[in-house]
């Protein structure tokens, strides 16, 4: 039986920062959190299709995007090109089943179409038209819908790195997001960019949702995204010169300009949608050619035993516990229960 779509939660991982590790964590975590028993749908969001192409082989996705524009497309974008084109209401996709009972929404460069049509839709949303709501919300209702049919409990969105219309979008209307950090200096400048950003589309969907007529404010995005902390990431993507300071420096100064510049910003919006105790969610640590083997398998980092050298058996171990244990402390963030699969709970 289908799940109410209004019981599915909801989760993103953003920063606008590319290269933090957003598509990894997600897709590491989705499994960790299969593993725990809940059904995932991951949703890419990012039209650069990073997600998509971690799971499904070149074939798949030539096959997958080459349709996408057509009435049986298989994307994200085929599941919204209705509304977006003011033909129609949402079409449902089916969704890729994947290892471990994942589910995939697939991604497509065709997202840059929706992308175009966001700011006119929000203007609308501020004139009360309707056609605004849909529009605004069509990605999130799409994705609702697709889990709800496929009794997901948790949708996990993978987004792009930036603070554009789409991503706007589609965190005014998740229950939770994190952000992942990486330690280095352009990671932690954008933290402030994260925190600008998010605090004030906050305060406008909260004047969108006030001037709404009340049978509309189903349709129009929540406006209530619950920041959950954030994570480092320990490994170091290769930027030309060598770092110069080592990784504590960077700890160190991540801490405050969270508080500073995410919480407080936040709290100021609206003092429910800041974490309670630490801000610090966990952190993850530099797999090394075992992130890249991963990918080539489309598997979790956690589940190459078996398929990489013993030798490595042990890091796969390590990462798998460290997927769970950020997992277990998202799901406990966002007050969801273990329903205890393969975990320990
Ligand atoms: N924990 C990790 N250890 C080693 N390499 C990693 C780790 N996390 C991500 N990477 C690698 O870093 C690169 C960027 O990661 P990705 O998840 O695509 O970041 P984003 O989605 O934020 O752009 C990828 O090549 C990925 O394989
Ligand atoms: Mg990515």
């Amino acid at each position: 039986m289908a799940t109410d779509p209004k019981n599915i939660r909801t989760l993103a991982l953003f920063n606008h920062k590319g290269g933090v590790g957003k598509t990894t964590l997600t897709i590491n975590i989705a499994d960790a959190m299969a593993d725990l028993g809940l059904k995932v749908l991951v949703v890419d969001a990012d039209p650069q299709c990073n997600l998509t192409s971690f799971y499904l082989s070149e074939k798949e996705l030539d096959d997958l995007l080459g349709d996408s524009d057509d009435v049986n497309g298989g994307t994200i974008w085929s599941a919204i090109k209705p509304v977006v084109e003011g033909k129609g209401p949402i079409k449902s996709i089916q969704p890729f089943g994947l290892h471990n009972g994942v589910l995939l929404c697939p991604g497509d460069v065709l997202l840059a179409d929706y992308e175009e049509e966001l700011p006119a839709a929000w203007t609308d949303s501020f004139a009360r038209k309707t056609r605004g709501y849909d529009v605004m919300s069509a990605l999130s209702r799409a994705s609702r819908g697709i889990a709800a049919k496929y009794e997901a409990d948790l949708i996990m969105f993978d987004v792009g790195p930036n603070v554009g219309p789409l991503n706007r979008a589609i965190l005014l209307d998740v229950d939770s997001f994190a952000t992942p950090v990486a330690a280095d200096l352009f990671s932690l400048r954008a933290l402030s960019t994260v925190g600008r950003s998010l605090a004030r589309w906050i305060g406008d969907c909260k004047t969108i949702r006030q001037i709404a007529a009340p049978a509309d404010r189903d349709t129009l995005p929540k406006g209530k995204p619950h920041y959950l902390g954030y994570i480092t990431s320990t490994y170091k993507v290769s930027s030309g010169r060598q770092a110069t300071h080592p990784h504590d420096y960077w700890e160190a100064k991540i801490a405050p300009r969270v508080r500073d510049r995410i919480v407080e910003d936040i709290r100021k919006q609206d003092a429910s949608l800041v974490p309670d105790g630490s801000n610090k969610i966990g952190s993850i640590k530099d797999f090394h050619s075992l992130a890249p083997q991963a990918q080539v398998l489309g598997l979790a980092i956690g589940k190459l035993r078996g398929e990489v050298n013993p030798g490595y058996y042990e890091q796969v171990k390590e990462a798998g516990a460290e997927f769970d244990t950020l997992a277990r402390e998202i799901l406990r963030r966002m007050g969801i229960k273990i329903k205890a699969k393969n975990g320990h709970s």
